[in-house]
């Protein structure tokens, strides 16, 4: 594909450069003017993208000291660290929109930053963290590739690398449950409840229903959202409709069916009244989520003040050795 020259800022002014800019599919970077509604847009999305991904860490390490083997335990100690990672790259993205860190860890830890609505849920059994790596990381996944395209370029890059450890995390969890599908009955039963616990709201994390989400067509039209809600919604039903076979769960929806001649999937209504109720922060975990990292950002405290301290060391020794 060829792309035609950009004209340049004097000639269409900062405006029109950025809309040719995103028309022809090239990159907004931090030193290139963008409308503020754009600033804004990314700053909200990626820092609440960031927070998804560190509280995301919470469900799951709840089940690191109790992984059933060694070699569970150290694949989700892998799998949570990367989360950790990914919300570090994301915050470094953020931060190039000028907001900083503390800026951002403020609004989560008073409450005043939304992630993602799915970590509000527990994780009672083992069986939940294959469901989380197969529904929850598949989801992510689904939402995030095409996020790899977004027009603002720092957020673009930290995405394709968030989404190769994505799919590992997607095929853990799948791996998970396959296991426990073919032990006891038990196992069985503990694996398709898990399965029933995460679907919904696993599809609920894609947002509401395209005639529902008001600011998608702003998103999509800066080419920061590629698809729909309700089209990730349906990819994503349609990855896991074969996968669900292999495993041999049922996915808990009576009305799931595949509609030859539109080419979609039927489906159930989401209950949209419960997922509202746990973004307003009424979920069954919101309090305890928002609690546990406030402690750990107040326990965490030496370490941030010794590594500023190390680090105006290393600079004023750079500075007398130059
Ligand atoms: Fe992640
Ligand atoms: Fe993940």
């Amino acid at each position: 594909m060829t792309v035609p020259p950009v004209t340049t800022a004097e000639d269409l002014g900062a405006q029109a450069l950025f809309d040719e800019l995103v028309a022809n599919e090239q990159r907004i970077e931090p030193r290139d003017w963008m409308p503020e509604a754009y600033r804004r847009t990314l700053i909200r999305q990626i820092s609440q993208h960031a927070h998804s991904e560190i509280i995301g860490m919470q469900p799951e390490g709840n089940w690191i000291t109790r992984a059933p083997s060694l070699k569970r335990k150290a694949i989700l100690m892998a799998k949570v660290q990367d989360e950790a990672g990914h919300g570090l790259y994301l915050y470094s993205a953020a931060q190039t929109l000028g907001i900083t860190r503390d800026e951002m860890m403020q609004q989560l830890i008073d409450g005043k930053a939304k992630y993602s609505s799915i970590f509000n849920y527990p994780t009672p059994t083992w069986a939940d963290m294959g469901a989380i790596g197969w529904l929850v990381d598949g989801a992510a996944i689904c939402n995030q590739v095409p996020l790899c395209r977004a027009s603002y370029g720092p957020y673009g890059r930290a995405m394709v690398r968030i989404c190769k450890e994505e799919s590992f995390h997607q095929r853990q969890g799948f791996e998970i449950l396959l296991t426990l599908m073919q032990g006891s009955e038990e196992q069985r039963a503990m694996a398709q409840d898990a399965v029933n616990r995460w679907y919904w709201p696993a599809l609920a994390m894609f947002g509401p229903p395209d005639d529902q989400s008001p600011n998608s067509a702003q998103s999509m039209q800066w080419k920061i959202k590629r698809f729909s809600n309700d089209d990730l919604r349906q990819r994503f039903v349609g990855m896991l409709v074969p996968q669900a076979e292999i495993l041999g769960v049922t996915l808990p929806d009576p009305e799931l069916r595949y509609d030859a001649e539109t080419g979609r999937y039927a489906m159930g209504e989401i209950d949209w009244d419960e997922f509202f109720e746990v973004v307003r922060g009424n979920g069954p975990c919101n309090a305890e989520r928002l609690q546990r990292r406030r402690d750990a950002h107040e326990e965490g405290a030496w370490v941030r003040e010794a590594a500023a301290e190390y680090a105006r060391k290393q600079a004023l020794r750079q500075e007398v050795a130059a």
